[in-house]
């Protein structure tokens, strides 16, 4: 299982990354925006912090547009993979791009059937939104479920990146699958490395060893 981070701040990207166990890096428009900064060096400098995938959003609507964005996006450094959001235009897109070098992460998918268009289309990654299916009372990890289901009958070879990930139940439940990606936002990683037992248990041991140096 891969751990990408989801977030577009230098500073997180950097704690996590020398935390050892992230593997890549997603953002989209309101990530980038958050940090008031030029988007191309801001992509470029976390390319140079993160030796992996990093997600950049084209924002164009048309298929057209959309692949020359991409083209775009992808000269900015060999690690960045374009996201393109799930619509006919995106699909069409993907299609194109699949062809040449470009890779590309089909977003702000839903559905099962999206899903599998995406794949079909030829997608290397497809980002399913958990999180913001449980905030509408469904049940996001049902679909990413559903969605591992399809693609290993079919073998696709498009990766799941499971998004939109809210706390560390979703990042446990996304290993219980077996898909392949979760997309975890700097907090929920720090939570991830707590538990209270593990903190009583550092203060009693520093405390039995203060009574050890003092005998
Ligand atoms: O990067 C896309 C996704 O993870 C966004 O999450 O919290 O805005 O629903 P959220």
């Amino acid at each position: 299982m891969k751990f990408f981070i989801d977030t577009a701040n230098i500073e997180e990207i950097k704690k996590a990354w020398e935390l050892g166990v992230i593997d890549g890096v997603t953002t989209n428009p309101s990530l980038i925006s958050k940090e008031k900064r030029e988007p191309t060096s801001l992509l470029r400098e976390i390319c140079h912090i993160v030796a992996g995938p990093v997600s950049a959003e084209a924002m164009s609507l048309k298929a057209d547009e959309i692949v020359e964005e991409a083209e775009g996006l992808a000269k900015i450094h060999d690690n960045i993979v374009v996201k393109i959001p799930m619509t006919e235009d995106g699909l069409m897109a993907v299609k194109r791009l699949s062809a040449g070098e470009i890779e590309t992460n089909v977003t702000l998918v839903f559905s099962p059937s999206q899903a599998l268009l995406a794949a079909k289309a030829g997608a290397t990654y497809v980002s399913l939104f958990v999180g913001r299916l449980d905030d509408i009372s469904h049940t996001g990890m049902g679909i990413a479920r559903e969605v591992r289901e399809i693609f290993k009958n079919y073998l696709f070879d498009a990766k799941i990146i499971v998004a939109s990930i809210r706390n560390p139940i979703h990042v446990v439940e996304v290993a219980k699958i077996g898909a392949d990606i979760a997309t975890i936002p700097y907090s929920v990683i720090t939570k991830l490395t707590r538990h209270p037992l593990t903190d009583i248990g550092i203060k009693n041991f520093l405390s039995d060893w203060e009574e050890v140096k003092g005998k």
